[in-house]
């Protein structure tokens, strides 16, 4: 039976490619942006997101599936915003439409930035929902560059990249029969990077800082291709994973070990 899938970001790059495989996939993308989609709504402001989800139940019923992907990279609080409250309070709104449907799934698109070194006091304040503090917090940390700056992007993909592994078992999705899971692109041609990728200059600081020995900067539909697959009735069982697509990033970062204590059976408690 054809599926209703919310596609964020879906007016441009890796949303736009992610609303196309949906529709060739006989199923149906209901587009959400600022702008060139169906429904045009700031994502960043909470009473638009229940009035947006309001109009897609009136319009459409049921919803199977969402891809909160919309996300900005302006090393400011925007993309707190954006990309941690908004997507985390999409994804709220719509639960209880998925929890109708007879799998409802969830992928967000996270980022390889989850993996950086980020400020820690950030993320902490975003998971434990104090809005005002890190936007302040974020701000203080814009106003000292964008060195400093970069945290508010790569904290916002680390917490949501969190909520995603915190969420994923409890009884509001797991119980309600919601898989939610997250994709972690690395460096992706689209008009997000559209200025950084078109200088030698740009393109040795994004693979000096995220390389990808695997066939370089991704396309958009590498990463839309995952996270279809992830809001599709095919994937059954997989929950709370962050997949990292990003050609060798997370293998060369994290290394080849990720499975911690206990490390050998020796260390195991055995009373
Ligand atoms: N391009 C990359 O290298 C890269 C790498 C890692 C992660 N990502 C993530 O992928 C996602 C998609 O990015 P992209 O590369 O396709 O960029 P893009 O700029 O082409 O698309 C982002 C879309 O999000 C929309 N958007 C931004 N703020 C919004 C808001 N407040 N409300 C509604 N819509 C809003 C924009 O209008 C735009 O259409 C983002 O979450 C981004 O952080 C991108």
């Amino acid at each position: 039976m054809a599926r209703n899938i919310v596609v964020t970001g879906a007016g441009s790059g890796i949303g736009a490619m992610c609303a196309q495989l949906v529709e060739d996939r006989g199923d149906t993308a209901i587009g959400l942006d600022l702008k060139n989609a169906e429904f045009e709504v700031d994502l960043s402001d909470r009473s638009a997101v229940d009035d947006v989800v309001r109009q897609v139940e009136e319009q459409y019923g049921q919803v199977d599936g969402v891809i909160a992907n919309a996300g900005t990279q302006t090393n400011t609080p925007l993309d707190l915003k954006v990309n941690f409250f908004g997507a985390r309070n999409t994804v709220h709104a719509f639960r209880r439409l998925l929890a109708q449907s007879e799998n409802g799934r969830v992928a967000i698109t996270a980022s390889a930035a989850s993996l950086q070194p980020t400020d820690p006091h950030l993320v902490k304040l975003l998971l434990d929902d104090q809005e005002s503090e890190a936007l302040e917090y974020g701000q203080s940390l814009a106003d000292q560059g964008q060195m400093a700056g970069y945290a508010n992007y790569s904290a916002s993909k680390r917490a949501i990249a969190t909520w995603v592994r915190r969420v994923a078992p409890t009884e509001e999705f797991a119980g309600a029969g919601i898989g939610i899971n997250a994709v972690g692109p690395g460096v992706v041609a689209t008009p997000m990077t559209t200025q950084l990728l078109s200088t030698q200059e740009g393109r040795d600081m994004a693979f000096g800082a995220m390389p990808a020995p695997y066939n370089g900067a991704q396309r958009p539909e590498d990463i839309a291709d995952v996270l279809v697959f992830l809001v599709s009735g095919l994937n059954r069982s997989m929950t709370g994973q962050v997949i990292y697509v990003d050609g060798g990033f997370d293998a060369i970062g994290r290394g080849e070990d990720l499975w911690h204590a206990p490390k050998s059976m020796d260390q195991v408690d055995s009373r």
